[in-house]
Order: C-alpha cells, then sequence, then structure tokens
C-alpha cells in the first residue's frame, strides 16, 4: 500500500518516468483530417491531432486537447494562417511534423534543428506532444515551447516566453493581448492588433533578479502554483499559490479577453462540469487597461467595461450597436450619424439631438477639452451644442469633451462620474414634426435599390452632364419604369460640404412637390457613396437655353420667368419649412422637354422652420447672383433669392450674362448697371434682343419686367417684394410700382 502511494507520487513529481508510459507513435504515421482524429496519451486524458472548429465538420485545427472532457478543451494549436480542412494531412516524416493541406501544399511543420534525426513522437501525460531522437531523455521538440494561450502544470517558460491570447472564443487567431516574462518581470501587454506590437502593459509582477545571473523561469506546478525560479534551485517568487492537486485538471489561459486565470475541472466526473475560475489576474481589468493611453481598452472602441468577477462585460452605450453583432468585444457604432457637417444647420442642435445621462460611466481618454468650473447643465449644453462633441464626462466641476472614437470606457458604482451622451432623436434623415413623412418615406427609401443596382450596371457613371459646387452630376439609365433617363450627382465624400449638401438636398427636396421643381427620385447613402438621383432634364439648363444662338423668343421666355417664379413661390412660402435656395442661377434652372423650367440644386437650401433669424456662414452663393446682405453675415432670408431671381429676370429679359468680360472695355460688364442706365436713360429699346419680333410689339411688358427686377434689386431686403408679389406682376396681376429708390440699386460682383 505505501509502495504504491509513492510510485504514484513519484509518477506524478518526475515527468520523466511518464515517457516510459508514452505510446509511441513511429515514423510516417499519419492522421487525416475527418478520418483517424488523434494519437492519445496512455493515461488517455490527452489528444494530438485534429480538432474539429465549431459544428463545421470541414475545418479543423491540428491541436491538443483533453480527451475526456466533454468540451474538449484544447491545451495547443499548431498556429496556422488559414484553419485547416478536411482531408488535410499531419505526417511524422522527414524529422518532423509536417501538415499538409488536401493538395499536398505544406501549411505547418514544427521548428526542428537541422539534421536531427527523430526516431518517433509521443503524446505525453503531461500534455506535451513530443518528438524524440530516440538516444536520450531530451526531446528535439515539444508542444511545450511552442506557446499558444495555455500553460499546463509541469509546464516551464523560460525568459522571453510569451503566451498569446486567442482572438475570440472560438477564433484561435492571435487575438489582442500578450503574456511576457522576461528576466525581471512578468507582463500582460494589449497589442494593436492585427500586428504584434505591444501597448503599454496592464500588468506587471517584477521580482529580484539578481542581474548577475540568468536562466529565470516562469513555472506552473503539478499542483498549479505559478512561480519563478533560477534554474532548477531556488525558487525566487510565488504568484499562485499550490491548489490541491490529483483530483482537478488544471490550466492557466491567457484568454481572449486578456485575463490570464487558472482554471480547475474535476477529474472523475460522471457529469458534464465546466472548468470553474481558481486565480485571476489582473484584478479588474476594465480598470487595469486604462493606464493604457492607445487601443481601445479591455473593450472595443466605443463600448464599455464592467467587470463581474474579474470578467469584463463590453456594453453599448443607447443609441449605439455592435459594430459585430456576433462579437461583445468589437466596439460599438452609433445608430445615426454624427458630428459635424451631417447635420443641417439651419436646425438648432436640440431638434437634433438629446442626452442621455449614464451615472458612473467614463471613458478614461482621449478629451479634447476640460471646461470648469462648471456644473451638470452647463457640460450638457456645452457638449449639446458643439458639432465636435460626441460625449461628455462630468466629474465634481469638470467637464470633459469627448469625440469619437471613444476608448477605455468603464461603468464603475461610485466613481463620481456622469457621462452625457448625444444621441439623435430620429434615425436620419431628421424628420420635422409637420413634414409629410409618408411621401418623404417614399422617395428617399423606395428607389435605393434602384439607384444602387440597376444604376451601376447600366450606367456606369461615364456620361457626364456637368460639374456642380460639390460633386458631377452624370447621366444615367435605368432599366424599368416609365422613366429610364436620370441624372445622377455624386457627391464628393471627401468634403464636409458635400456631406452637408447631400443631408441637405435630401431633407429639402424629400419634402416638396411641385411641377416647377427637379424631382429627387432617389439617394444612396451607404459606406463611401452619396449619389443623388434626379429625374433627368432633356433640354439642359437656362443657362444653354438663354445664351445659345438663335436665342429663344420672348414667348418661350417669358414662360421660363412665370415658371421660375411659381417655383420659387412654392419653396418660400407654400411648402410647410421655408425653404431659401441661396443659389439661385440660369446654370440651377433645368427645362424638361416641354421647356418647362425646373429648379435643381437644393444644395444650399436652408430649412428656416424652427429659427428664422439664424446666421449662417456655411452656405456659398454665387458671386453675380448674391445680395449685398450675403456679404454682411447678417441673417439670410427668402429675400435673398428675390435678389437671384432679379439678376437672372433681366439675364432672361436680355439673354445676356450677369457678368461679361467685354473686349476693348474696361473690365468686365455689369449687367444690371447698364439695364439700369438704360432704364434711367428711358432706352428700353437698347434691352431688345435681336431678330426678336414679339418682344418689340410687347415692349409694355417688357417694360414692366425690367421695373419688377429693379425693385428686387433693392438693397435692402425688406424692400424687395415677395416672390409671390412677383410672380402677380410678372403675371400683370397687380400694376408694379414704379421704383421708389432706384439710385441705391448696385452691383455686387
Ligand atoms: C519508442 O521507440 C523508441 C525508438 O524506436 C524505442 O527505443 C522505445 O523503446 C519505444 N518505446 C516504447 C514505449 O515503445
Ligand atoms: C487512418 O484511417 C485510414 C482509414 O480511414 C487507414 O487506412 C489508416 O491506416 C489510418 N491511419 C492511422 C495512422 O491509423
Ligand atoms: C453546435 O450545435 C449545437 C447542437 O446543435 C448547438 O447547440 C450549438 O449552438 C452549435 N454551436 C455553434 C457554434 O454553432
Ligand atoms: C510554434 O511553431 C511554429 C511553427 O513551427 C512557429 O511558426 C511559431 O513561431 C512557434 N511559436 C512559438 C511561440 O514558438
Ligand atoms: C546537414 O547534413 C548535411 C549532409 O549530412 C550536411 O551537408 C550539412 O552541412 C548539414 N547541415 C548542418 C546545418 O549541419
Ligand atoms: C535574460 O538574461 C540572460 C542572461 O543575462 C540574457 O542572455 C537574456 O537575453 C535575457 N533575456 C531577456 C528576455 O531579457
Ligand atoms: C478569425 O479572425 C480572423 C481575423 O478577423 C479571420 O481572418 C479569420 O477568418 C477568423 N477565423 C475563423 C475560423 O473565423
Ligand atoms: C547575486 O549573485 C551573486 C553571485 O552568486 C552574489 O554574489 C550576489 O550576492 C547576489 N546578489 C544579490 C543581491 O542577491
Ligand atoms: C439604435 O439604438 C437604440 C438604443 O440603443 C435602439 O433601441 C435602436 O433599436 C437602435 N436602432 C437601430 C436602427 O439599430
Ligand atoms: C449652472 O450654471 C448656470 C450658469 O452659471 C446657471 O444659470 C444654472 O442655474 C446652473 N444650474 C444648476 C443646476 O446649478
Ligand atoms: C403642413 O402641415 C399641416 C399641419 O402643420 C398639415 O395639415 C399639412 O397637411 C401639411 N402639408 C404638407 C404639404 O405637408
Ligand atoms: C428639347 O427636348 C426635346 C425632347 O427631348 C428635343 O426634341 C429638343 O430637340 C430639345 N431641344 C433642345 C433645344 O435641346
Amino acid at each position: 500500500m505505501a509502495s504504491a502511494i509513492l510510485t504514484l507520487l513519484f509518477l506524478s513529481l518526475w515527468p520523466f518516468l511518464l515517457i516510459l508510459a508514452a505510446e509511441n507513435v513511429t515514423m510516417s504515421s499519419s492522421l487525416t483530417a475527418g478520418e483517424n482524429l488523434s494519437w492519445i496519451s496512455p493515461s488517455e486524458e490527452f489528444a494530438f491531432g485534429f480538432h474539429q472548429l465549431g459544428n463545421s465538420t470541414n475545418f479543423f485545427l491540428l491541436a491538443i486537447w483533453y480527451a475526456k472532457i466533454p468540451d474538449e478543451t484544447t491545451v495547443w494549436h499548431a498556429n496556422t494562417e488559414y484553419s485547416v480542412q478536411r482531408g488535410s494531412k499531419v505526417e511524422l516524416i522527414d524529422d518532423n511534423i509536417i501538415l499538409n493541406d488536401p493538395n499536398g501544399q505544406t501549411i505547418w511543420k514544427a521548428l526542428v534543428e537541422p539534421n536531427t534525426s527523430v526516431s518517433y513522437g509521443a503524446m505525453l501525460n503531461t500534455g506535451n506532444f513530443v518528438l524524440s531522437a530516440g538516444t536520450d531523455s531530451s526531446y528535439v521538440w515539444e508542444s511545450f515551447n511552442n506557446l499558444t494561450d495555455t500553460i499546463l502544470p509541469t509546464q516551464i517558460l523560460s525568459s522571453g516566453g510569451m503566451l498569446f491570447s486567442r482572438l475570440t472564443k472560438n477564433n484561435y487567431s492571435k487575438g489582442r493581448f500578450e503574456l511576457h516574462f522576461s528576466n525581471e518581470s512578468l507582463q500582460l501587454y494589449p497589442v494593436a492588433w492585427p500586428t504584434e506590437i505591444p501597448y503599454d502593459s496592464y500588468f506587471t509582477t517584477m521580482f529580484n533578479a539578481n542581474s548577475s545571473k540568468s536562466g529565470y523561469q516562469l513555472g506552473f506546478s503539478e499542483s498549479a502554483s505559478l512561480y519563478i525560479e533560477r534554474g532548477n534551485e531556488e525558487i525566487v517568487q510565488i504568484l499562485w499559490q499550490p491548489s490541491s492537486p490529483n483530483s482537478y485538471y488544471y490550466r492557466a489561459t491567457l484568454d481572449f479577453d486578456g485575463v490570464f486565470r487558472k482554471y480547475a475541472y474535476p477529474r472523475s466526473s460522471i457529469r458534464a462540469q465546466s472548468w470553474s475560475v481558481v486565480q485571476y489576474i489582473p484584478e479588474n481589468i476594465c480598470m487595469a487597461l486604462t493606464h493604457t493611453q492607445q487601443g481601445s481598452g479591455a473593450c472595443g472602441f466605443n463600448s464599455y467595461c464592467q467587470a463581474e468577477s474579474g470578467t469584463p462585460r463590453c456594453l453599448c452605450p443607447i443609441g449605439y450597436s455592435l459594430m459585430d453583432p456576433n462579437n461583445e468585444y468589437g466596439g460599438c457604432k452609433p445608430n445615426f450619424t454624427l458630428g459635424c457637417g451631417v447635420d443641417d444647420e439651419s436646425m438648432d442642435p436640440e431638434g437634433l439631438y438629446k442626452m442621455e445621462r449614464i451615472p458612473s460611466l467614463d471613458w478614461k481618454n482621449g478629451d479634447y477639452a476640460s471646461l470648469g468650473p462648471y456644473n451638470q447643465t452647463q457640460c450638457e449644453e456645452s457638449c449639446l451644442h458643439d458639432c465636435l462633441c460626441d460625449v461628455a464626462i462630468f466629474h465634481y466641476t469638470t467637464c470633459w469633451k469627448k469625440k469619437l472614437p471613444l476608448s477605455n470606457g468603464r461603468l464603475q458604482n461610485g466613481n463620481g462620474a456622469l457621462a452625457f451622451i448625444k444621441i439623435s432623436k430620429s434615425v436620419p434623415p431628421p424628420r420635422k414634426p409637420g413634414s409629410n413623412t409618408k411621401r418623404q418615406k417614399q422617395i428617399l427609401f423606395g428607389p435605393l435599390v434602384v439607384s444602387k443596382n440597376s444604376m451601376k450596371q447600366h450606367c456606369g457613371f461615364n456620361d457626364e452632364l456637368g460639374r456642380g459646387s460639390f460633386g458631377i452630376v452624370y447621366k444615367g439609365a435605368l432599366n424599368f419604369g416609365s422613366r429610364n433617363l436620370v441624372a445622377v450627382k455624386k457627391l464628393d465624400r471627401l468634403s464636409q460640404e458635400g456631406e452637408r449638401e447631400f443631408r441637405a438636398e435630401v431633407e429639402a427636396i424629400g419634402k416638396t412637390h411641385h411641377k416647377n421643381l427637379v424631382e429627387l427620385l432617389g439617394y444612396c447613402h451607404e459606406g463611401p457613396h452619396r449619389l443623388l438621383v434626379y429625374e433627368f432634364m432633356s433640354n439642359g439648363s437656362l443657362a444653354d437655353f438663354l445664351f445659345r444662338s438663335p436665342r429663344p423668343d420672348w414667348n418661350q421666355r417669358t414662360w421660363v420667368a412665370l415658371g421660375i417664379a411659381r417655383g420659387l413661390v412654392y419653396l418660400h412660402e407654400e411648402c410647410n419649412a421655408t425653404i431659401i435656395h441661396c443659389d439661385i442661377k440660369p446654370q440651377n434652372i433645368l427645362l424638361d422637354n416641354h421647356f418647362t423650367p425646373r429648379i435643381s440644386d437644393f444644395g444650399l437650401a436652408k430649412s428656416l422652420m424652427f429659427d428664422q433669424t439664424r446666421t449662417d456662414t456655411g452656405i456659398r452663393g454665387t458671386r453675380g447672383y448674391v445680395a449685398p446682405e450675403w456679404f454682411k453675415r447678417v441673417p439670410v432670408t427668402v429675400k435673398l433669392d428675390v435678389y437671384s431671381f432679379g439678376v437672372m429676370l433681366l439675364e432672361i429679359i436680355c439673354c445676356r450674362k450677369s457678368v461679361e468680360m467685354v473686349s476693348g472695355y474696361e473690365g468686365k460688364e455689369i449687367l444690371i448697371d447698364w439695364v439700369f442706365d438704360c432704364y434711367m436713360e428711358g432706352n428700353l429699346e437698347a434691352l431688345m434682343v435681336e431678330n426678336d419680333d414679339v418682344g418689340m410689339c410687347d415692349i409694355a411688358t417688357l417694360q414692366r419686367w425690367v421695373m419688377i427686377a429693379i425693385w428686387c434689386l433693392e438693397e435692402d431686403p425688406s424692400k424687395r417684394p415677395t416672390m409671390k408679389t412677383v410672380t402677380q406682376n410678372l403675371e400683370g396681376c397687380v400694376e408694379v410700382p414704379i421704383p421708389l429708390n432706384t439710385l441705391s440699386v448696385k452691383s455686387y460682383v
């Protein structure tokens, strides 16, 4: 009895005794993935071979695992670049272990010293798979020296040894954390995944290494004690105390979540158990990682970490969702658009966003501003009104403002922090109360497929129609529907202006419907694409129409001018939110095949529903058509468009450009100055277009229209007529007043 106990002790204490018990795997033996799966240790506790990945019967891992535990926990795997396919073969051959894919290509082999002869392999009872030269007790190759994420009892890390975490629980690729053992310390590092460059460590144990000595080792003993020793002589430090041996399997694993854990599993268990955690470092990885300045922290970017018994749980803030729905650790993204340049600036931030409060939540790094002394309200307001600010953290009297991506988030009760998270009040594009949401949805979401699929194949975006302020317009074709030609405006995705224009256009046009406006058929706002799909206007722009030769006749021109005026009345007064176009000019008026004018390019449209007097410097008009108040940075009103319309009306009357380079003349000829002079001199005939018989006959209408145009050009916006009055005057329903202060009309070019 006593001798039996002794033998048992010896067996467990002296690994080399186990060699004798090991079953030899002779050279040329092989395993094929999907057929005969493994070589088993004499104790039948460990197996070497092909381990099925998940439920897939086609993909495997060359691995070592616990053969008696139902979940077959792996303790080692060959770090092949790709998962191993069914039909792959591992063979003890050429004095090595060679893994070939089904085509015979070598995808992994053990690093055996060159010219070493190998006589057999063995799966030892310790979990170590070895290649032996057969001559002495030392091994040519050991899986114990080819470290992955786990160490087993009796395994040793020599100085410079590292463990590598997996990427996720089921993905064995190298992950985001490493354990380094060196002469002086044991450290845990996050790495700049997918590279292996370590960031600052999140756990460090220094030990008193005698610099004049070497040979320090990190050991995991039979009784699952983690210790540092020098040579085989002296134990320098014990990191984890021993546990009760024999009745449990033990392992220490650097898990994919960055925690290094000692696990235990009862050896003789009738029913399936699970691994229980005995010890772990660091104590709270959520807090430990906040010392790291770079990287996302224990959790992915924009998420926050909450530790439960050392295990991090990663959560998305309200309004955010997981980047990868299957990976809690992969980070979060806001499920709406944030930042400068994406919101319509004509709306107050209050109309677009609200601030959610979460107590005890903090993102440690990456503030771009710290303000104080502030109170909570000031902090909240400051972030809400700052388009750079996505989140603010308030603590005591300081307000830290942050923008995405947020890193090192953690929720810890009692830390005194209060987080304000900016979230959208609605899913984009933001809708305003009272707008016709049903129609808008049809316009915005209905034809999306059209623009993405049919367009790409049948159009190819080669046929350029023109270039606008923020993007290129292409001609496109759809392969179904009654309208098969479309104009696609592709916005410059690099500029923030373009982003803003996109939103503004979609929002403004989505709510409008009028026969003198270009209809938006659809839009595409996915990934890098920013496309607006319009009905195609077959007869080009008003600019082409007016300045071509021969000139269009008076009747055609009056028809066009009236249509534009009616379209502007609609934008200014008849649709629910006032829309200022801001860039009325002949290039932005398109003609359909009935020569009906259609106002296009709502890129600069500003909705004034919420703030009538907002000053906005983010929009640009086109010089030559822009009212004087534009340059004074005073609040912009619908009268801005009235001025531009006045300039354009003169162009329509005269078929001349508002600004023309004139040869033999000092510089530019300014149309409105010239018209003004002619008007004052009573020389209206000079304005007439050559060979325009109809215009000649209708000199009374021409005079009335010139007066209307001059009225529109009043310097003081309040003295200009509204577009409704302009329309009534053009139609002749109302008598036009003689421009009162015609001397105030000046050009602003
Ligand atoms: C394993 O193979 C080696 C070399 O062929 C041999 O010397 C040894 O006795 C074998 N051991 C067992 C347990 O079969
Ligand atoms: C593996 O199985 C095949 C049949 O499935 C058999 O021919 C082969 O000998 C086996 N190899 C080993 C090493 O057991
Ligand atoms: C594998 O199959 C089992 C039983 O069908 C199922 O419970 C489990 O979720 C599956 N695992 C994966 C990773 O698909
Ligand atoms: C394990 O072995 C593979 C292949 O021989 C090698 O590429 C890898 O670097 C080794 N890993 C370690 C930690 O030694
Ligand atoms: C390996 O052996 C071959 C032939 O015996 C010899 O030519 C070669 O130099 C050896 N290489 C090394 C690294 O020892
Ligand atoms: C450990 O110390 C030995 C001897 O001083 C030295 O050769 C080795 O490079 C050191 N290892 C590391 C990882 O610093
Ligand atoms: C594991 O993750 C890597 C990196 O994302 C990926 O390339 C690989 O396909 C994944 N492996 C499996 C089996 O899902
Ligand atoms: C380091 O080792 C040397 C040589 O064994 C010994 O003389 C010295 O006292 C040791 N120093 C410390 C601080 O232990
Ligand atoms: C956006 O986030 C909120 C809050 O987390 C969630 O209720 C909502 O379903 C999300 N919406 C989408 C479209 O993902
Ligand atoms: C915060 O400070 C502002 C400005 O000093 C003050 O108007 C407001 O009442 C304060 N709010 C609270 C809740 O103290
Ligand atoms: C405009 O809003 C009013 C209520 O505010 C609503 O009754 C009307 O239908 C809306 N008209 C359009 C064209 O959206
Ligand atoms: C206008 O469009 C019609 C119909 O597409 C076409 O027949 C006509 O030639 C066009 N006129 C001009 C001036 O482009």
